[in-house]
């Protein structure tokens, strides 16, 4: 029994979007082709909005707790209604990313199955866009007297966004191979479906009412980049395959920092809980998302385990695993490069606390130094060489880290009045 209902939003955006699919995914054709054969049983897929039951009606956090939820966009004041904004262009602007992004690499998927089931994360990533127009365009207090019309204006904003130029960072780097497809789903999904359920409480009605279909759909992506990664991590393990450990271990190190980004400052967040836009803040989201992203890691590094140590008990197996990782030494034929880790939180951040963004710290958290000195942002440059993808360190997005970094450290040195080396 499906608990939502669904609606279509009016031509003119209908037929925007439809044309933006048709320039940015027509292989959503082959998926619909053949979605019976990889999907047999499952509603096959639809482009329109589902809107699912609130949770409660009156506002569960912040300012207006007890109030009953904003069924009017107009009736939000000041600040909270482009934050409202705001959130709803971000959200909308990872869906219309992401679809741009897995679509660079997809005919480098490791097997049909693979293929298809990006297919069908790019097609509900589409629908999810859909999902925010209709938020944007079923509201029309959207349009507050005196003010521009924030809906209009918002869809054709993100209907024109390409990568480079989309909100958050993550939704603008180019996947070289597909790796990058498998590693995304997994790392950079699982933020998106912590985003969502932090937003069921979200006191503007209509964008509560979109996260639980939202939400329940991520479930495919995360599981499909979960059980890829496995096995391209095995087939790395066997040397078969596109991939070595290296390889997959340089993805997680790409993908990771920006997904820790993509929770807003760790120690912000308290604005979006004083709206009751969301249910927790910045840093208590981003702390689950690290456990959870560690327990992936773990389970990846069990199925590598597993070919070496064929039926051995699960118990044992992780035990061993943790020895190894924890340690640093090999222990039972098995060696910490035999695994992938999950990278600390300070490697390779750009935004973020002082002391964290732009700050030369390895994969292990340890802040590199030279003579008792942080190293140089060119040092520390050769130094992610060493740990990231090579076509990324070769890529635009990568070039504008550079520049931001230096930026940074002018800007600090000039507020410290002396130069940095
Ligand atoms: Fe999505
Ligand atoms: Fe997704």
């Amino acid at each position: 029994m499906r608990n939502y209902t669904t609606a279509t939003i009016r031509p003119q955006y209908h037929n925007a979007i439809t044309e933006w699919q048709q320039h940015n995914f027509p292989e959503l054709a082959m998926l619909e082709k053949y979605w019976d054969k990889f999907f047999p049983g499952q509603t096959p897929f639809k482009l329109y909005a589902k809107i699912g039951e609130l949770k409660s009606n009156l506002i569960e956090y912040g300012r207006f707790a007890g109030r009953p939820k904003f069924e009017r966009a107009g009736d939000m004041q000041g600040n909270m209604f482009y934050t409202a904004r705001d959130i709803i262009k971000a959200q909308c602007s990872t869906e219309l990313g992401s679809i741009q992004q897995h679509r660079l690499t997809l005919e480098r998927a490791t097997t049909d199955e693979a293929k298809f089931a990006v297919l069908r994360i790019m097609a509900e990533e589409l629908r999810h866009a859909y999902q925010m127009f209709w938020v944007l365009d079923h509201d029309p207090t959207w349009k507050k007297s005196g003010h521009s019309d924030v809906a209009a204006e918002t869809i054709e904003e993100l209907l024109s966004m390409e990568l480079g130029t989309h909100v958050l960072d993550a939704f603008n780097i180019e996947f070289n191979d597909f790796l990058d497809n498998v590693v995304y789903a997994t790392v950079i999904d699982l933020v998106g479906k912590y985003q969502l359920d932090m937003q069921k409480v979200f006191s503007y009605a209509p964008v509560a009412r979109s996260m639980g279909p939202m939400f329940s759909e991520e479930g495919f992506h995360l599981g499909s980049g979960r059980k890829i990664l496995k096995e391209i991590a095995v087939a790395a393990t066997r040397g078969t395959g596109e991939y070595s450990i290296e390889d997959v271990q340089r993805a997680i190190n790409q993908w990771y920092p920006r997904g820790l980004e993509m929770f807003g400052n760790e120690l912000g967040g308290e604005t979006n809980v004083l709206f009751g836009f969301k249910d927790k803040t910045n840093g208590v989201a981003q702390n689950e998302y690290i456990a959870e992203v560690q327990m992936v890691i773990d389970n990846t590094n069990l199925a590598i385990a597993q070919v070496y140590h064929q039926g051995a008990p699960i118990p044992e197996l992780r035990k061993l695993i943790g020895d190894i990782m924890t340690s640093g030494e090999p222990k039972g034929g098995l060696a910490p490069e035999n695994f992938v880790f999950l990278p600390s939180n300070k490697f390779f951040r750009k935004r973020g606390p002082e002391g964290i963004a732009f700050q030369p710290y390895d994969v292990h958290g340890e802040l590199l130094t030279m003579t008792f000195q942080p190293i140089s942002p060119a040092q520390y440059i050769d130094y992610l060489k060493t740990v990231l993808p090579a076509k990324f360190i070769a890529s635009r997005e990568f070039a504008k880290y550079v520049q931001q970094m230096n930026d940074f450290h002018e800007w600090a040195a000039s507020q410290s009045g002396f130069a940095l080396n």
